[in-house]
C-alpha cells in the first residue's frame, strides 16, 4: 500500500525530473538519471583533482596501459551537471591514447551534451581541465 507521502514523494520525483528534461534536453537527462563511470579507483595511473571557480571539487581517475585509457572515473561534491560532464569525460577518454585526450575539452564535451544553460557551461570546462590534470599526473616520471 502507498502512503500519501509516497505518492507526495513520485510526483516531486517525477517535476524534478521533467524540469530537468525541460531546462538540460534528453541527452542530459539520461546521464544525470544514470551517471556512468562515477566512483574512486585504486591506483589509479593518472589522478587529477581540480576546483572550479565555482568552489566545486573534481576528481577523476586514470588507469593507462601502454598509453591507452583502460579506466577512466570520477566524483564530484558539484552539481548534477558537473556528474554529467565529468560522466562524459570519461566517456570519451576510453580506450583512447595520451595523445588523444587533448583533444577532450569543455567543448567537445558540451558537443556531446548539446547545449547547456549557460550558467552550466563551465561544469563542462571543469571536467576537461580535471581529465588533462590527471593526464598530467600521468605523463610525470615514474608512471
Ligand atoms: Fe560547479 Fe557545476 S556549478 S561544477
Amino acid at each position: 500500500m502507498t502512503s500519501s507521502f509516497d505518492k507526495f514523494a513520485d510526483s516531486l520525483q517525477e517535476e524534478i525530473n521533467q524540469d530537468v528534461m525541460k531546462t538540460y534536453g534528453e541527452k542530459v537527462y539520461e546521464r544525470w538519471r544514470n551517471p556512468r563511470f562515477i566512483g574512486t579507483m585504486e591506483s589509479p595511473t593518472g589522478y587529477g583533482r581540480v576546483t572550479g571557480t565555482c568552489g566545486d571539487t573534481m576528481q577523476i581517475f586514470l588507469r593507462l596501459e601502454d598509453g591507452i585509457v583502460s579506466e577512466a572515473s570520477f566524483t564530484t561534491d558539484g552539481c548534477g551537471c558537473s556528474a554529467v560532464c565529468a560522466s562524459v569525460a570519461c566517456e570519451l577518454a576510453m580506450k583512447k591514447g595520451v595523445e588523444r585526450l587533448e583533444d577532450i575539452t569543455g567543448k567537445a564535451i558540451l558537443g556531446v551534451l548539446g547545449e547547456l544553460p549557460e550558467d552550466d557551461v563551465h561544469c563542462a570546462f571543469l571536467a576537461a581541465e580535471t581529465l588533462q590534470a590527471a593526464l598530467d599526473a600521468s605523463m610525470k616520471p615514474g608512471k
